[in-house]
């Protein structure tokens, strides 16, 4: 998957997704990580075909969305941000209706239903309503959903929105699972770093409709370029003569009796900075590792803090929750 300055704007002035150029390889897992209105999910839409792009376009599994957008929808699945199942009908129900909607055949989707409901553990719930399912459980039918015709690519926008942490870990299993199983690409948008640094094989972190960074979450994180080692003497010692252990970048006071060294790379600097403590007699009383976590590329990338409580988000959040209960 390609797109070539993949542009949309809305009402001729509002720049939504802003030339946007990436390349996905067949298998991948990939995210578009950005904060609330970045363009994530108009870039999903321009993908899918839901709506048209402005400029540029994307080659989707072989086909150009600007002129085969039903050999597009064909061949992918999408799980949109929105919840789209029937709540008055089972969840095998939805399963067959979207089946036939896709125009699969009836002794294909009987084969695939019943795996597709055991990847994500929903065998049990299957002929249930779909009003009586856990906010959990509707976002795994939603998963699945997008995938009774078997489509080559996958898109996910915002999978676990809503959903409490150990809920959203779960869902990152199935997720890793139905790659593997079903051999598709996934393409999928987040605002949660730890979900895209624990999904995405790699990540283009986007704000106002640009890419800034590409790259695997390791390779941005140490791209950075530092690790952070904090070490809290029993008395003061000087930061200043901490500068002389190789691979260190800098040394700061950090506090009471504790200096802050940046190394390269802490694996290789560790035992140079514990033969310094030793052979200068030094007594500490704690010593922590801080490598780079995607928070700090974002904040570098972006000079935002994407934790930064946005009312937009909490209010989504909100009615997601109240949708999912219900
Ligand atoms: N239909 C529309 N008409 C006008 N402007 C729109 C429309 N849809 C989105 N926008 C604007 O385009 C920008 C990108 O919105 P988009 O929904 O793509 O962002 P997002 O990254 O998915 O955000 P979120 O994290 O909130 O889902 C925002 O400024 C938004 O207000
Ligand atoms: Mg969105």
């Amino acid at each position: 998957m390609k797109t070539h300055n993949l542009s949309k704007i809305y009402n001729g002035k509002i720049k939504a997704v802003d030339d946007l150029n990436i390349e996905i390889g067949d298998g991948e897992i990939y995210g578009l990580l950005g904060p609330n209105g970045a363009g994530k999910t108009t870039t999903i839409n321009m993908l899918t075909t839901r709506i048209s792009c402005t400029k540029g376009t994307a080659i989707v599994a072989g086909y150009n969305i600007r002129k085969d957008s039903l050999m597009v929808r064909k061949t992918i699945g999408v799980v949109p941000q929105d919840l789209t199942a029937d709540e008055d009908l089972t969840g095998r129900e939805n399963l067959v209706m979207v089946s036939q909607f896709y125009d699969v055949p009836k002794e294909e989707y009987e084969e695939r239903i019943p795996k597709l409901l055991e990847l994500v553990d929903m065998t049990e719930a299957a002929n249930r309503y779909v009003r009586t399912y856990s906010g959990g459980m509707r976002k795994r039918l939603e998963l699945i959903v997008g995938l009774v015709h078997n489509p080559k690519i996958l898109f996910l926008d915002e999978p676990t929105l809503g959903l409490d942490i150990q809920t959203r870990t779960q869902m990152w299993d199935y997720v890793r699972q139905i790659q593997k199983e079903m051999d598709v690409t996934i393409i999928l948008t987040s605002h949660y770093l730890e979900e895209i640094d624990a999904l995405a094989d790699r990540v283009s972190i986007i704000d106002h409709g640009k890419v800034l960074v590409t790259g695997s979450p390791a390779e941005l994180k140490s791209s950075l370029n530092g690790d952070i080692v904090t070490i809290t003497f029993k008395e003061k010692e000087e930061a200043e003569k901490m500068k002389t252990i190789p691979g260190v970048i800098d040394t700061s006071d950090s506090g009471i009796n504790t200096v802050r060294i940046k190394v390269a790379n802490s694996d290789d600097s560790l035992p140079d900075i514990i033969n310094f403590i030793s052979s200068n007699k030094l007594s500490t009383m704690k010593l922590t590792v801080q490598k780079p976590t995607l928070d700090e590329v974002f904040l570098e990338y972006t000079g935002k803090d994407i934790r930064k409580e946005d009312p937009e988000d909490a209010r989504k959040m909100m009615m997601n929750m109240r949708r999912l209960r219900r």
